[in-house]
């Protein structure tokens, strides 16, 4: 079999091209203009990648966009500042602090802080809750790219058996939460680190989603033929930009499957901007 590939750059463009109507629409009707503020902590290289590749996207698509850069030296209290300056702007209305941060800085206090009606990641307590029990606020970017790409393929998801890799807070729980939610219907596997066996449960995978941050982690023999493999890894090997699955063994199992780059990461940035006019909607 060769899989056919899904193409998270075309998807996506369609997407921005919804949301930037929207946004030119609302923004007339309001005077307001949607706002994302990012914050990057420190110089890693694909973190200030990423940010700046949504930064474009929120200038294409007519969203204002402010990036906040602290020093890698930055204390735990200049980062939580910022957050709360950030919250109490009325001008903004989502924020979004890129992660990972620097070893010395602990995440969850600041993720915690964000204001939950600016929280554009999805990834405050209160919005992870409410997205569980069904009655999502934002829904968190990743996860929503995927389910938007397994749609826009006519991908159903009911009563299928969905395997992630990967139990991380941004990908891995909330691709479970979504994929079990009533109208997904999934039947739902998480596999992990300390998984026993993994290949034997990869091998039952209908939907394969792997989020497990090691480059080519899913060989070919690890994938049920006919199988659907979404790759949310974005791993730097030798300055090549490669995947949690080993691509080219993939295809030859899969009926279909997400390329690395051009894959679920425009789909992400697309999820973001949604978020973001969403919010900006919610607070006229
Ligand atoms: N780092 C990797 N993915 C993400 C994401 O979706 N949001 C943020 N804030 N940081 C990330």
């Amino acid at each position: 079999m060769s899989a056919t590939i899904i193409d998270g750059k075309l998807i996506s463009a369609s997407a921005r091209q919804q949301i930037a109507e929207e946004t030119a629409a609302f923004t007339t009707e309001s005077g307001v203009t949607p706002h994302l503020a990012a914050v990057l902590v420190g110089d890693d290289p694909a973190s200030q990648v990423y940010v700046r590749n949504k930064e474009r996207a929120c200038e294409k698509c007519g969203l204002k966009s402010t990036l906040h850069r602290l020093s890698a030296e930055t204390t735990q209290q200049q980062l939580m500042d910022l957050v709360a300056q950030l919250n109490a702007d009325r001008t903004v209305h989502g924020i979004l602090v890129q992660l990972p941060l620097p070893n010395h800085l602990d995440s969850t206090p600041v993720l915690d802080s964000i204001r939950p009606d600016k929280d554009v990641d999805g990834f405050h307590p209160e919005n992870v809750g409410l997205m569980l029990q069904g009655r999502p606020r934002f829904l968190p970017c990743t996860p929503h790219g995927v389910m938007k790409m397994l749609e826009h393929e006519n991908i159903s998801t009911a009563g299928k058996h969905a395997v992630v890799i990967g139990r991380s807070d941004i990908v891995g729980k909330p691709m479970a939460g979504l994929l079990v939610q009533k109208g997904a219907d999934a039947t739902v596997t998480v596999c992990h680190s300390r998984t026993a066996d993994i290949a034997a449960i990869t091998r039952q995978a209908d939907i394969l989603v792997a989020a497990v941050g090691i480059p080519e982690f899913v060989k070919g023999d690890m994938i049920k033929p006919g199988a659907v493999v979404i790759d949310v890894g974005i791993n730097r090997v030798n300055d090549k930009l490669v995947g949690d699955v080993e691509f080219a063994a993939a295809a030859e199992q899969a009926s279909a499957i997400t390329p690395v780059p051009g894959g679920v990461g425009p789909m992400t940035i697309a999820m973001l901007l949604r978020n973001t006019l969403e919010a900006a909607k919610q607070s006229v």
